[in-house]
């Protein structure tokens, strides 16, 4: 089943309640929350005390996309205050093995994201053991930037993998992603779709949620 993940990244933080409920009342079950420490992304954003509050003041899922170097150090903290996926790049980690085994340790599902320069073939060795794979389809450290297209081919190629392997871990995309464009990233075979500044920058996010929503599950139909 197709899912729109709202970027907390985009929203207003001074009133971040606020636009929880408007994704919430939208449907939204599972939020996307972005942790920058200006080292592996050139920007730095939320932390441990935002993912604890999340936790306590919302009952939605917390997928939590680590952007950061160096994860093993962060990662039972994380999961501890209340991140129920953890997702760590291929890129960050040296021991991918082991990160990810001790995101599922801790009891999160773990995920493996890589940019846009790398290629899914570096994500061979570790299909069998994560939950999730996490697409780039921007180059992390910034919301509201647009979609890279080769990203969408990498999509597939990640969908294709999956078949030939016969497993079941769910494909995320993340990045650029629009009223526009949403379709194209169903059809490509992604399930769990975040959205930022499409949604929170919109006029009406609880709107442009339902109407993502609406635009991926009749891309699901399409694709059948
Ligand atoms: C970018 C983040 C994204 C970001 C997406 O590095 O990983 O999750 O919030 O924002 P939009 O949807 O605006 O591209
Ligand atoms: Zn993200």
């Amino acid at each position: 089943m197709v899912e729109i993940l709202p970027s907390i990244l985009s929203a207003d933080m001074t009133k971040l309640g606020e636009q929880i409920a408007l994704v919430q009342a939208g449907g939204a079950r599972t939020l996307h929350v972005d942790v920058m420490d200006g080292r592996f992304v050139p920007n730095i954003t939320i932390g441990q005390p935002v993912v604890q509050s999340l936790n306590a003041a919302t009952g939605l899922l917390l997928d939590v996309h680590l952007m950061i170097e160096d994860p093993d150090r962060f990662i039972p903290e994380f999961i501890a205050n209340g991140a129920d996926l953890v997702s760590v790049h291929q890129e960050a980690v040296r021991h991918l093995d082991r990160t990810l085994n001790l995101i599922r340790s801790e009891g999160a599902k773990a995920g493996v994201a890589v940019n846009p320069g790398t290629a899914v073939e570096t994500l061979s060795a570790v299909l069998e053991i994560v939950d999730f794979v996490l697409v780039m389809s921007v180059n992390p450290g910034f919301g509201g930037q647009k979609l890279i297209p080769h990203c969408l081919k990498k999509v597939a190629q990640v969908a294709q993998l999956r078949r030939q392997r016969e497993l079941d871990f769910a494909i995320e995309i993340d990045g650029g992603i629009k009223q526009e464009n949403v379709a194209e990233a169903v059809r490509a075979g992604a399930e769990m779709i975040v959205a930022g500044s499409s949604v929170f920058h919109s006029e009406n996010p609880r709107e442009a949620l339902q109407e993502l929503r609406r635009r991926a599950e009749e891309a699901t139909l399409a694709r059948v």
